[in-house]
């Protein structure tokens, strides 16, 4: 049976931009391609890529198994949020449904993040961990995170590969980083991770860092992030297997930089733009963190894990096993930061 496809958020910076680029990426035959929207206006947008809208509730469980089952969907790609698991474990066992009926394969993939592979959620930093290490699986289980909210995306990350397995559904846990570079979709084109950067140090009028030593973390242009996801459908409905389950790991980056010369690059842009005093970066004492707290809406403890933090996560399985090679080195956030910087700021909604 020919693969029917449901990409969820497709009106947020990750999937606008996916569904973008859904067209011209040559994908290998399949029946129907659907996308969740929530109004109207995002019905008519993702008809312009080809999709059909479906309107659900993704939190409702009878909700999402009317919609997998009576349109036999075989394919489900989860940009919504990644935790709680709620509506992960809804798709899945929706999707055991149709496997069942129709006797095809059925795939879920999970979008997580690479915090959840960090300092901030436990996972070893003292050496790289890379995507396709076949011990994985066994150290997020071990992971023990500082916070609560940072624990509940570990045990999605592990919920979804184990609810899967159970019911016979193959899970991919695909795994952004910093991403960066203008949105191609027609909804969100900013990404979360250096608004954050930004915002801090708007409120505060200056650049900190919030961590010791040289802490690095993976990054990724939106369209090699966005060629990852597209790669990953290709291996699937060319029916190649590409690793699944416990093995199921995809990690978008072309390489790590060092946050210390993140900052510096947006200092330097925001301190032509007049935003910040100077282009110096200086370290976070307490109160500073409290003020930047305020101007990003968090405690002062949750700064770090806003933008800092070690990051070792590494990208391996991609390239060898879907071919994927990324169009930007690690350096071009650098090179690319006034230019993010310009638009955040033109596009600005705090
Ligand atoms: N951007 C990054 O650099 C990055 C890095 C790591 C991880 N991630 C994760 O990747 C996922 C997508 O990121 P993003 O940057 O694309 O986020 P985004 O721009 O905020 O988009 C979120 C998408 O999810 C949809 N959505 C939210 N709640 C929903 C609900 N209850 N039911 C149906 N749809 C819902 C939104 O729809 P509406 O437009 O209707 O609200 C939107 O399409 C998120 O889980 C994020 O945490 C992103």
């Amino acid at each position: 049976m020919s693969h029917n496809i449901l990409i969820t958020g497709g009106s947020g910076y990750l999937g606008g931009s996916l569904l973008a680029r859904w067209n011209e990426a040559k994908l290998p035959a399949y029946n129907k391609l659907f996308a969740l929207v929530r109004t109207p206006k995002q019905a008519e947008v993702v008809k312009k890529y080809g999709a059909e809208p479906l309107t659900f509730d993704a939190y409702n469980e009878a909700e999402v198994w009317g919609a997998v089952v009576d349109n036999n969907i075989t394919i489900v790609y989860h940009l919504i949020a990644p935790w709680p698991h709620v509506s992960q474990s809804y798709f899945i066992k929706a999707m055991a449904e149709v496997k069942k009926r129709t006797g095809s394969e059925v795939h879920f993939l999970h979008t997580s993040g690479a915090k959840i592979f960090s300092s901030h959620a436990g996972s070893p930093t003292d050496k790289p961990l890379l995507d396709s290490d076949p011990k994985l699986y066994e150290i997020q289980k071990a992971q023990q995170a500082p916070f609560p909210l940072m624990q509940g995306a570990i045990d999605a990350n592990n919920f979804v590969i184990e609810e899967a397995e159970k019911y016979g559904v193959r899970s991919y846990v695909f795994v952004p980083c910093i991403v960066y570079g203008e949105g191609e979709g027609e909804g969100n084109r900013i990404s979360i991770q250096t608004v954050a950067i930004i915002r801090a140090a708007e409120g505060v009028k200056r650049m900190h860092r919030v961590d010791t030593g040289r802490p690095t973390w993976p990054v990724c242009h939106i369209r090699d992030n966005t060629n990852m996801y597209l790669r990953l459908i290709h291996k699937i409905l060319a029916d190649e297997n590409p690793s699944y389950g416990q093995n199921g790991y995809y990690l978008a980056s072309s390489g790590s930089i060092a946050w210390d010369d993140l900052y510096a690059a947006i200092a330097t842009a925001l301190a032509k733009r007049n935003i910040i005093a100077d282009d110096e970066v200086i370290t976070a004492n307490k109160q500073d963190l409290e003020a930047m707290g305020k101007s990003l809406g968090c405690p002062a403890e949750l700064v770090p894990v806003m933008l800092g933090g070690s990051c070792t996560f590494t990208a391996d399985r991609g390239s060898k096993e879907l071919g994927w090679k990324a169009l930007h080195k690690p350096e071009h956030i650098l090179e690319y930061a006034d230019a993010e910087v310009d638009f955040i700021l033109r596009n600005k909604n705090w």
